[in-house]
């Protein structure tokens, strides 16, 4: 076996390669003046299984470009399977025609993946876990949310309380929740689909005097986060601290967070950055000592 890492990847693939003892293959990467990509692999990939490691966030459109380069690069120089890790799956909260006229984006995504030749996929936290549901090959979502929460447990935090920020989150902050040995409620949200506008009910909770945890797939402009932390803070809780597997964080975010009272953000190196606290290498690496056994 060897990891390729891609260039939107090189921190969580070096990680993978460490945890695993399996050898991380020599990359270069350039984009051409006109914006365009180029890569090229140093290792003989004949008859090798190879791992390619390339998270599909922003810009998405470049990076899923590059991770279809890559893998079918890496058939063709020989390898004879290939598993893509792309941790943070681009296109996943467009799953189906919201408005009449759009495209069902992830499953072009999906396709494109699979056309490239990859043999097997991983990701993490897909925004729907029906998606997997949509692969032809092999496909498996697996969760950053004990890593996370293991994170968390070590901070020095008052009476925990997890809360998800919509019901959708709430897959994620059970486990979460039972990492802690705490409870855990969540929010009932609405998002406008034309203005994106974000509606978040407020709900009684018995937060007062206590660290708040919010729980999420995503976080992207912040909205979703920072309404939920802002009902938080009116019913009394202490500190509030916001935890992703994808921390995106695009525009302003950051103040958008703060200003609600959010205190810490945690994310992994799903998308590397200074808010990727938590690795998802020891996941990968277990799932793949499965793999190859
Ligand atoms: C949507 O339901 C997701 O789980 C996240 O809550 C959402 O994508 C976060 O987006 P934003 O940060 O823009 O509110």
């Amino acid at each position: 076996m060897i990891v390729v890492p891609g260039p939107a990847s090189p921190n969580l693939a070096k990680r993978i390669s460490q945890e695993t003892g399996i050898k991380l293959a020599k990359v270069h990467y350039k984009t051409f003046p006109d914006g365009e990509s180029y890569f090229r692999i140093e290792d003989d990939l004949k008859g090798e299984e190879v791992v390619v490691v390339q998270s599909c966030s922003p810009p998405q459109d470049k990076r899923l470009v590059e991770l279809l380069l890559m893998v079918d690069a890496c058939k063709d120089l020989g390898a004879e399977r290939v598993i893509a890790v792309v941790p943070y799956f681009p296109y996943a909260r467009q799953d189906k025609r919201f408005l009449p006229g759009e495209p069902i984006s992830v499953n072009t995504v999906i396709k494109s993946i699979e056309s490239a030749g990859a043999d097997e996929v991983i990701t993490f936290d897909i925004h729907e876990v029906h998606i997997m549901e949509r692969f032809s090959v092999p496909a498996h979502n697996l969760t950053a949310m004990r890593l996370l929460a293991k994170h968390v447990k070590s901070l020095d935090l008052e009476s925990p309380f997890v809360l998800a920020p919509d019901q959708g989150a709430m897959r994620l902050a059970k486990p979460f929740a039972e990492v802690l040995e705490t409870d855990c409620d969540f929010f009932i949200k609405h998002r406008d689909r034309v203005t994106g506008e974000i509606e978040t009910k407020e709900k009684e909770l018995s937060v007062e005097g206590r660290d708040a945890i919010l729980v999420d797939d995503i976080i992207s402009t912040g909205g979703t986060m920072a309404k939920a932390a802002q009902i938080l803070k009116k019913l009394g809780a202490r500190r509030i601290v916001a935890a992703c597997t994808h921390p995106i964080l695009c525009g302003n975010a950051l103040q958008r967070m703060r200003d609600a009272g959010i205190e810490e953000i945690i994310g992994t190196d799903s998308i590397e950055g200074p808010y990727s606290k938590v690795s998802l290498a020891p996941e990968v690496a277990s799932f793949l000592s499965k793999v190859a056994e």
